[in-house]
C-alpha cells in the first residue's frame, strides 16, 4: 500500500503524462497539415509513447489498490511552427518532465516506498533516452545547417520511427 500523498502525486503525474500526449498529438497535427509528414509521424508516436507512460503509472495505482482520479487536461500551449524551435521546446517540456520525474523519485525516498522507487526508476532511465531523443534531432537539424534538402531528408528519417512501447495498454505489467 502507497501513502495518499503518493497516490495523489502519481494521479497528478498521471494528468502530466496526458498533457504531454496532448502536447505532442497537437503538435503531430500542426507539422503534418504544414506538409512535415515525417516529424508529424514521430510526433504520433510520442503522443503514444506519453500515454503509456500514463497507463503505466494508472496500472500501478490499480495494483497497489489506489483511486485513480483523472483531471482536467489543459489545452496543448506551443506556438513552435519551425522544426528547429519544435524540437527546442520538445527538449524543454522533457526536461521538465524529468524534474517532475525526480520529485517522485526524492518523495519515495523520504517515504521509503521502495515500490514506487522500483517503479520510477524506470521513468529516470525514459527521461535520459527522451531527453536523448530530442537533443540527437536538434544536433541533427544543426548539421543540416538550415538547408531545405537536409530538413528534407530529417522528415524522410523520423517518418522511418517505430513505436518502442506495447500498443496493448490492458497488457502493462505482464512484462513489459
Ligand atoms: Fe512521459 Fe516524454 O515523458
Amino acid at each position: 500500500m502507497i501513502s495518499k500523498k503518493m497516490s495523489d502525486r502519481i494521479n497528478e503525474q498521471i494528468n502530466r503524462e496526458i498533457y504531454s500526449a496532448y502536447l505532442y498529438l497537437a503538435m503531430s497535427a500542426r507539422m503534418s497539415e504544414a506538409g512535415f509528414k515525417g516529424v508529424g509521424h514521430w510526433l504520433m508516436l510520442q503522443y503514444h509513447e506519453e500515454m503509456f507512460h500514463a497507463m503505466k503509472f494508472l496500472t500501478y495505482l490499480q495494483d497497489q489498490g489506489a483511486t485513480v482520479q483523472l483531471k482536467a487536461i489543459a489545452s496543448p500551449d506551443f506556438k513552435e511552427t519551425a522544426v528547429k524551435e519544435l524540437f527546442q521546446r520538445v527538449l524543454e517540456h522533457e526536461k521538465g518532465v524529468t524534474k517532475s520525474i525526480h520529485e517522485i523519485m526524492a518523495l519515495a525516498i523520504e517515504e521509503r516506498d521502495y515500490a514506487t522507487q522500483v517503479l520510477d526508476q524506470w521513468y529516470v532511465d525514459e527521461q535520459v533516452e527522451e531527453e536523448k531523443n530530442a537533443t540527437e534531432i536538434l544536433q541533427a537539424i544543426d548539421l543540416a545547417g538550415g538547408s531545405t534538402q537536409g530538413l528534407y531528408l530529417l522528415n524522410l528519417e523520423l517518418g522511418k520511427r517505430k513505436l518502442g512501447v506495447p500498443s496493448d495498454f490492458t497488457k502493462i505489467g505482464e512484462g513489459d
